[in-house]
């Protein structure tokens, strides 16, 4: 452990992950970032190249293992497709833990990136950590399953079920309101956001927190619907509001999902929202392009 941080691996680091080792490193701890493409990786931490699909590819940990106290699973997927959702997050978290586990490290807590897909909810209700998880898709499917295996382990963990992730460099929404080409239904979807940079705020806070919730729902306090949303950029923009078509489809993986996810418990860890919504978040965006 270095300053306020126990040593952290951080496998699968990307978008977030990659923000999470910028915000641990800056704090003064110990960081390893591990992906296949290792060349990519934030300043001042160790990089490890591996896959964690690949058993052989995990003998790059031996070497490390030792000092990691604290292991973050934030990998995704390159296809959306049941096999590579399986052999990432249920597979190869699998193997990960245990291999972390066969060459001693000193773990004391896991947390791994889920989603809020492990909701098949519909009709707009409102949902908790103790709500029914029935997800209709594989991909839903496969993060329970996930959760799972982490929690067999014997540390603290926590499942962090992440909402939509927007930031810098993740704008599409912004993109489509402004070139005029979203077309959306009139009927109200909630959708449910959180900033990059609540992500790896919250997944530092986490890291540090005396009592770890198994699972816990990472979103902003602001479910919205997409039309509502849009609506708001446009009028941000100057643009023309989104058009309202009742044969528009919102894409195959939103299209059935209508829930929204209540925060109490995440704020109930102690943790303070950097954008409360998305009229923070996207402002934060606008004033930067
Ligand atoms: N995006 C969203 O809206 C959203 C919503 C809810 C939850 N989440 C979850 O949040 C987490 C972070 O998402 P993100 O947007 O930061 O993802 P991302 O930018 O796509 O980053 C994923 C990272 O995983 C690495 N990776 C992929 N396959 C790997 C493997 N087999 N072995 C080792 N590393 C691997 C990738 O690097 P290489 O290609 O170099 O291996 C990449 O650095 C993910 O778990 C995701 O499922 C995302």
């Amino acid at each position: 452990m270095r300053g306020a941080y126990l040593t952290t691996l951080i496998v699968g680091c990307g978008y977030v992950g990659s923000a999470l080792a910028g915000r641990l490193v800056d704090a003064g701890a110990e960081v390893l970032c591990a992906r296949r493409r290792a060349s990519d990786l934030p300043g001042g931490a160790i990089g490890v190249e591996l896959d964690v699909r690949d058993a052989a590819s995990l003998e790059a940990l031996r070497a490390h293992a030792e000092r990691v106290e604290a292991v973050v699973f934030a990998a995704s997927p390159g296809a959306r497709d049941e096999a590579a959702y399986r052999s990432l997050y249920v597979e190869g978290l699998r193997a990960l833990l245990d291999r972390l586990t066969r060459f001693g490290a000193p773990l004391a807590r896991a947390i791994v990136t889920t989603s809020t897909a492990v909701y098949g909810q519909t009709s707009g209700e409102w949902v908790d950590e103790r709500s029914p998880t029935e997800p209709p898709s594989f991909s839903g499917r496969a993060l329970l399953e996930a959760e799972a295996v982490l929690e067999r382990a014997p540390y603290a963990t926590c499942s962090l079920r992440l909402g939509g992730i927007y930031g810098p460099g993740r704008t599409s929404l912004v993109d489509r309101v402004r070139a005029g080409t979203l077309s959306l239904p009139p009927e109200p979807r909630y959708g449910n956001r959180i900033h990059r940079d609540d992500c790896a705020g919250l997944l530092a806070h986490l890291l540090s927190v005396e009592a770890l919730p198994p699972v816990l729902i990472g979103v902003d306090d602001a479910p919205a619907p997409l039309l509502e949303t849009a609506r708001w950029l446009a009028d941000q923009l100057g643009v023309a509001p989104p058009r309202v078509d009742a044969d528009a489809a919102l894409g195959p993986r939103r299209s059935a999902s209508n829930k929204r996810c209540r925060n109490t418990r995440m704020h109930e860890t102690g943790y303070s929202l950097q954008y409360p919504t998305y009229r923070e978040g996207y402002r934060a965006l606008l004033v930067a392009s």
